[in-house]
């Protein structure tokens, strides 16, 4: 008897042992374990020469989570004031928001960009500060896709409301977008195992506005600032420990090899899924580490389908973070495009070194879930 296989959902690779042993061994030699120690040093300037940007323009914390919440305190928002983000987002948004004191309002995305408009934003803001004082906005890049930064800027310049973008999952979005540049406007980026760039768990904030990184890197560091041994705000502990840092130089050693990589996956998938006409999210514009197509109303009854047959598939967003437990009686705007793409978006296993023959199985099953479900 035949037994069935299972093909994951995602298989995260990080720099293997091997490649990160010389950075292991800096670590010995300097007995320096955590608290911006050299290899931190190390990967910030690498990082900030990746991106063209200063040194000064980026920061890094323990996850991309942490960091989204420590760049709401530093910004020294009112207290209990809402937050604007969309409910397709992943719950750490949301999550974030409440940790840093202050109460979500859930708005609806435009239904192809998947992200907060801002003009529209903007012409509703009047009608969203009946619900109350508004505090800020987080506005987010959705499994990566693109969203225009300078839009923010002005956003922000017009209103007087703070923004953060939540770009998790578009560390390769934001380097090869002229619209993702960094500018005003601070930028998340996550290096969780499961992006593109990981380290294991950590993120990274960019953003020309330098008093800002300072502020956020203090808050990292129980709220000392310069090396000096003094809480002058409400920190905490947040910092990159110097394996991770060890790790994050591993990985930029090889990210033009692993980029290609992903790339080269991404081209196979593309041209599997236009044949079946399947949408998707790909584009030859940047890279994810995610494969999400667009199935009208039919992502349940596909993703059954699909994992019945041993492919896993997942809505990388559940059915929006509205429907999550603790954010049932969240303020909320009418959301329909979020519903229908909670409906109708559906995570494909897409990971480095999935083979053709599990590609194509993915394809072939696909195929079936949408004859039987349509
Ligand atoms: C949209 C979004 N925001 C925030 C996060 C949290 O990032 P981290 O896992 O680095 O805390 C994620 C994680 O996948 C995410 O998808």
């Amino acid at each position: 008897m035949k037994v069935k296989k299972n093909i994951p959902l995602c298989l995260p690779k990080l720099p293997t042992t091997e490649k990160i042993i010389p950075y292991l061994k800096k670590i010995d030699a300097s007995r320096w374990y955590s608290n911006q120690g050299p290899l931190l040093k190390e990967f910030l300037l690498r990082m900030a020469k990746l991106f063209h940007i200063q040194p000064t323009q980026i920061t890094t914390a323990s996850s991309g989570t942490l960091l989204l919440e420590l760049c709401l305190k530093a910004m020294n928002i009112k207290k209990n004031s809402l937050c604007i983000t969309p409910a397709w987002t992943f719950v750490a948004t949301p999550l974030a928001i409440i940790n840093a004191h202050l109460t979500p309002v859930f708005v609806d995305v435009d239904p192809v960009t998947q992200t907060i408009d801002p003009l529209q934003l903007e012409a509703n803001l009047p009608h969203l500060a009946h619900k109350g004082e508004i505090g800020a906005v987080i506005v987010v890049a959705p499994y990566g896709m693109p969203i225009n930064v300078k839009d923010w800027d002005n956003f922000s310049d017009k209103t007087g409301v703070p923004v953060i973008i939540d770009a998790a999952a578009a560390f390769d979005t934001v380097l090869q977008l002229p619209q993702m540049r960094v500018s005003k406007t601070p930028i998340m980026v996550s290096l969780h195992a499961t992006k593109i760039f990981g380290v294991g768990e950590g993120g990274m904030m960019l953003t020309t506005d330098t008093a800002l990184i300072n502020q956020i890197e203090s808050l990292t560091q129980f709220g000392f600032k310069n090396s000096i041994r003094n809480a002058e705000s409400l920190g905490t502990n947040a910092k990159v420990s110097e394996y991770t840092a060890a790790i994050g130089l591993a990985a930029l050693d090889s990210w033009e090899k692993t980029r290609t990589a992903w790339e080269k996956l991404a081209t196979q998938y593309q041209q599997l899924l236009n044949m079946l006409e399947i949408k998707h999210l790909f584009t030859h514009q940047w890279l994810s580490s995610t494969c999400n197509i667009i199935v009208p109303y039919q992502a349940d009854a596909i993703a059954n389908t699909l994992e019945n047959s041993g492919v896993m598939a997942r809505k990388w967003y559940g059915d929006g973070c509205h429907h999550h437990t603790v954010f049932k009686s969240a303020l909320a705007t009418e959301l329909p495009n979020t519903e229908y793409l909670r409906k109708s978006t559906l995570g494909l296993p897409f990971y480095l070194n999935i083979n053709i023959d599990d590609i194509n199985t993915v394809i072939d099953q696909l195929a079936i879930a949408c004859a039987i479900c349509a």
